[in-house]
């Protein structure tokens, strides 16, 4: 163990990883510079923006307000567990067909809050889709593309 480090385990996207963190480190400050998990963006650093949305035990978090050391044992899951063997998920097929993604820079998070709301409601109403993602700011505006996308995937029964 190195000075000053605490050593955490936790898995991510189904893999196992051991790791020191400093105790000051954030959730998204590992998953980006330790694990190189860069899909997750860091933009406000306040919880205000949800560019770093994360899934910790299958609850939609914002990573930069958690500590790293709290997540030992958590399961954690980031936008790029979505895809499996190369291949985008419907969810992120539907927010493509939908023209949801402009800069591209809220879309993480978005998809990540998505998807946390299709596993617990699988058939989401409109309002349900604006409630789950309220945290998740876009710059571009695309909020009517993005809700869309949610209520396209939900429709075909995907996520
Ligand atoms: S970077 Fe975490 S909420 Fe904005
Ligand atoms: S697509 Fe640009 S911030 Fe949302």
């Amino acid at each position: 163990m190195q000075t000053g480090t605490i050593p955490i385990s936790f898995t991510v996207n189904g893999r196992r990883c051991s790791l020191e963190v400093a105790p000051h480190h954030t959730l998204l400050d590992v998953l980006r510079d330790q694990l190189e998990l860069t899909g997750t963006k860091e933009c406000c650093t306040e919880g205000e923006c949800g560019a770093c949305t994360v899934l910790v035990d299958g609850r939609s978090v914002n990573s930069c307000l958690m500590l790293a050391a709290e997540a030992h044992g958590a399961e954690i899951m980031t936008v790029e567990g979505l895809a499996t063997d190369g291949r985008l998920a419907p969810l992120q097929e539907a927010f493509l067909d939908e023209g949801a993604p402009q800069c591209g820079f809220c879309i993480p998070g978005q998809l990540m809050s998505a998807h946390a709301l299709l596993n617990q409601n699988p058939h989401p109403v409109l309002e349900d889709v604006r409630e789950a993602l309220a945290g998740n700011l876009c710059r571009c505006a695309g909020y009517v593309q993005i809700t869309k996308a949610v209520l396209a995937a939900a429709e075909k029964g995907d996520r």
